[in-house]
């Protein structure tokens, strides 16, 4: 099943910009990995904005786990969907790390003898359990993206959009990111990811792939689809990943490999 439907979406932030989001079609299956993909200023933060709820004036319908996006809906669909937005100083409000996670828990009316707890574990997921009486604007980008993490995974949602939420963690710090993310999603398949990234591995694991550009959604598919073509990707900016690079080069140079092969296949093919 669907658990969002995007129909018809055209937005622009104000009357002189012409449509930042231009005739969006978009549907995401439940329990699905998606990667969002596409170069700066295509639209990929204003798209996730607008599915929020954070830009009320866009033409179309939005639906989220059942209930279109309005003002009557808007509460109940707040407790389905959070989101690590992109600049991680505009997540804080709290004066301390504990706070700050707290804060996210109070709005989602948990207990408050089940608070710490959750803080605790969630602090300890993301490596910030030092950190809990430290303020948050006194952390580094990577451990503020960290924190913000921890505080919307604390809230246990349907959805979770990460706008390039991991683009300040070193490479290990990336890795204990994904693996967490994993780890949730296998506890709980129904759980839906949607991830904007410019890190084509990320991508490359994903169930599903949507790219944008100038407002739309030029290509959506499985990784095996959207990435196929490594010279079409190439062209929009985006990094490829070395594998795909490589198969690509490779048939150029006569050999007829699968786009999909793994590597040991590559080296069987080109070695024999
Ligand atoms: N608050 C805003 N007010 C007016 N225009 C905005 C605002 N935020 C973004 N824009 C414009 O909307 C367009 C899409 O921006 P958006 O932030 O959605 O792109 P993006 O795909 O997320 O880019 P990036 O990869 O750099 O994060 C850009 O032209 C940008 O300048
Ligand atoms: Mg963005």
């Amino acid at each position: 099943m669907n658990i969002i439907e995007v129909k018809n979406l055209t937005y622009s932030y104000s009357e002189e910009q012409i449509n930042t989001l231009h005739n969006v079609n978009l549907t995401i299956k439940r329990g699905d990995y998606v990667s969002i993909l596409g170069h700066n200023g295509s639209g990929k933060s204003t798209l996730a904005k607008v599915i929020m709820g954070l830009c009320p004036n866009y033409q179309g319908t939005i639906t989220i786990n059942g209930k279109e996006l309005n003002k009557e809906n808007l509460a109940a669909i707040r407790k389905d969907i959070v989101m690590v937005f992109q600049n991680p100083d505009n997540q804080f409000i709290g004066a301390t790390v504990e706070d700050d996670i707290a804060f996210g828990l109070e709005n989602a009316q948990v207990p408050h003898k089940e608070m710490r707890d959750i803080i605790l574990d969630y602090a300890n997921k993301v490596g910030m359990s030092n950190y809990l009486d430290k303020e948050p604007s006194n952390l580094s980008g990577g451990q503020k993206q960290r924190v913000a993490i921890a505080g919307v995974l604390a809230l246990n949602p349907k959805i979770i959009i990460f706008d390039e939420s991991t683009s300040m963690l070193d490479p290990k710090g990336k890795k204990e990111i994904y693996g967490l993310i994993s780890l949730l999603k296998k506890n709980n398949p129904d759980l839906t990811v949607i991830s904007i990234t410019h890190d084509i591995e990320e991508a490359y694991l994903s169930d599903y792939i949507v790219v944008m550009n100038h407002g739309e959604v030029i290509k959506e598919g499985t990784p095996n689809e959207v990435l196929k073509n490594a010279s079409e990707l190439a062209k929009q900016n985006l990094d490829v990943p070395f594998q795909v690079k490589l198969i690509d080069a490779l048939n150029k140079s006569g050999f007829d490999i699968k786009e999909d092969a793994s590597l040991e296949e590559v080296g069987d093919i080109v070695c024999r």
